[in-house]
Parts: structure tokens; C-alpha cells; sequence
């Protein structure tokens, strides 16, 4: 498959014929967010399998499909549900919803997951804004010959996470009623959970959460200079730190249970950006 700067085109010319507006914001929401999609107003819906050139999700708790609408006074295209490497995808396909949110005019891109806590000051229902993340395996979405229309060949993931949003963030979090922190994303492609050891080493390394998605749409967020803001919900802690085993029901219900709060608080952001 030739990932074309015209084989995204089609995509969003498929979307600009349904939502005949500029996006401005792109939201990439993970599991256990998906409620916070309710809030979005004067809303379009397209499922994923109806955009020519775009890919399907294969989680059953992810709505898969985009949702193009107002959230906090700004226009917003929103991947409700997204896509993750162990699903099957290639890297390299998990570039297309961050180029698609280019063509449709996004200036920037807030990402949410789902996150281990790996830090053991962090509590499941805590927030964490990412500063930076790890990532040791699996390939780069950038991978494959490079489309010049979006960026160079090379680039700088120096401030990947970028500084100003961050900042943003941080100041919307008094009155949120959460507890939020910054830190490090490791990512894990799983799809199983880590291993006691693994966390050992992850934390280690400076990892302070641990997950399987965003980084693949924050690098090719940098790629294409799109200034880019993600938040993990602390789900649950990281493998071995407590007795019970992890399992996608804790993932879920902790992401719903804090599902209000969060939402309310991206919404504050989300009309600061
Ligand atoms: N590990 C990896 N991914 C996750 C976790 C975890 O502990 N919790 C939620 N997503």
C-alpha cells in the first residue's frame, strides 16, 4: 500500500462532504473516555468504515467513529475509539488519524489513554500530562517512504509534548477535583498486561505510566509540527505493585468512574487551546 499524500486526501475530502467546516482541535480518546464524546455539540457522525482509506477498530469498548462537532467553543474532530498496534495494525498505518486531522485543518491534537500507574505516588483516577514518553519497541509510524506534503524525512521529538499546552493543563487542574501530575508515558505494545519485572524496569527507566497507544499519534503529530497535549487516566497500578491481578474491567470501570470529572476538565482546556 502507497501511502500517498493523495491516499489521505481521500479520506478527508470523504469527511469535508458530510462536515463543510475547518477543524481546529483533533481528539484522539482512549478507553474508559469514551463518555467524554457526549459532550461534543452541533455534532456529525461518520463511522470509521464509511471513510474511504481509513482504518477499523477491534476493541468492542471503542465506539469507532469520528465525531466532528463544537467542544468548548472550538470545532473539534474527535476519533471516538482508536487504533492500537496490537490489534494487528502495522506502525505505519496508525499514522492516519493524526493526517487526517491535518487535512481537516486541525492547529493542534489532545490525545487521552488509559494508563498503568508505574510512579507509586500516582493513584488509579489520577491524571497524568505527558511530558515526554518512551518508546523502545515496535516501529516508528514515520516508517516508509516519507511524505514530503507533511513533513521532513527527519525531525525533532524534542518537545514533543508541547511545553505551552502543558501549561494550560496544569492551570486548569485546581477545582477539577482531580489529581493531576506530569510525567512519563512508557509505551508497551502489548496486548497483555506487563509483567512485574517489566514495570520494575520500566520504572527504572523513568517511565511513570504505562500503556499501548498515543505514541504513535503524538510522533506523527510532531512529524507534520502539530503542537500536541496527551493525558493518560490512571487506570489502575502498574503489574506487580499491588496483589490483584489487572484486568480490562478495573481499566473500564475506573475510567468511567472519573469519566465526569476528566471530561469536565478537558473541556476547560479544550477552550483554552
Ligand atoms: N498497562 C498497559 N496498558 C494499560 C494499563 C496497564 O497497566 N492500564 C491501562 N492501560
Amino acid at each position: 500500500m502507497a501511502y500517498t499524500y493523495g491516499f489521505y486526501e481521500e479520506s478527508a475530502a470523504y469527511v469535508r462532504a458530510r462536515w463543510p467546516h475547518e477543524a481546529e482541535i483533533g481528539l484522539v480518546l482512549g478507553s474508559g473516555c469514551g463518555p467524554l464524546a457526549d459532550s461534543i455539540t452541533h455534532r456529525v457522525e461518520i463511522p470509521y468504515e464509511d471513510i474511504p482509506n481509513f482504518l477499523r477498530s477491534t476493541v468492542s469498548t471503542h465506539a469507532g467513529k469520528l465525531i466532528l462537532g463544537t467542544l468548548g467553543g472550538k470545532k473539534v474532530a474527535c476519533m471516538s475509539g482508536r487504533f492500537h498496534s496490537y490489534e494487528g495494525y502495522d506502525f505505519e498505518q496508525l499514522a492516519a488519524p493524526v493526517r487526517l486531522f491535518r487535512l481537516l485543518g486541525c492547529r493542534c491534537v489532545v490525545l487521552t489513554n488509559a494508563a498503568g500507574g508505574v510512579n507509586l505516588h500516582y493513584r488509579p483516577g489520577d491524571v497524568m500530562i505527558l511530558s515526554d514518553h518512551i518508546k523502545l519497541m515496535g516501529h516508528s509510524p514515520l516508517r516508509g517512504p516519507n511524505v514530503e506534503e507533511f513533513g521532513p524525512r527527519f525531525f525533532d521529538v524534542s518537545k514533543m509534548y508541547t511545553p505551552e499546552l502543558r501549561r494550560i493543563a496544569r492551570e486548569c487542574a485546581p477545582g477539577s477535583g482531580l489529581t493531576v501530575h506530569e510525567g512519563v508515558y512508557f509505551f508497551m505494545p502489548g496486548p497483555q498486561f506487563e509483567t512485574p519485572a517489566e514495570i520494575r524496569a520500566i520504572r527504572a527507566l523513568g517511565g511513570d505510566a504505562v500503556g499501548m497507544s498515543t505514541v504513535t499519534e503524538a510522533l506523527t503529530a510532531a512529524h507534520c509540527g502539530m503542537p500536541c497535549l496527551a493525558f493518560s487516566v490512571i487506570t489502575n497500578m502498574a503489574a506487580g505493585i499491588l496483589e490483584q491481578p489487572l484486568s480490562d474491567e478495573e481499566v473500564n470501570q475506573v475510567g468511567h468512574k472519573i469519566a465526569g470529572a476528566f471530561s469536565a476538565y478537558l473541556g476547560k482546556v479544550v477552550e483554552r487551546l
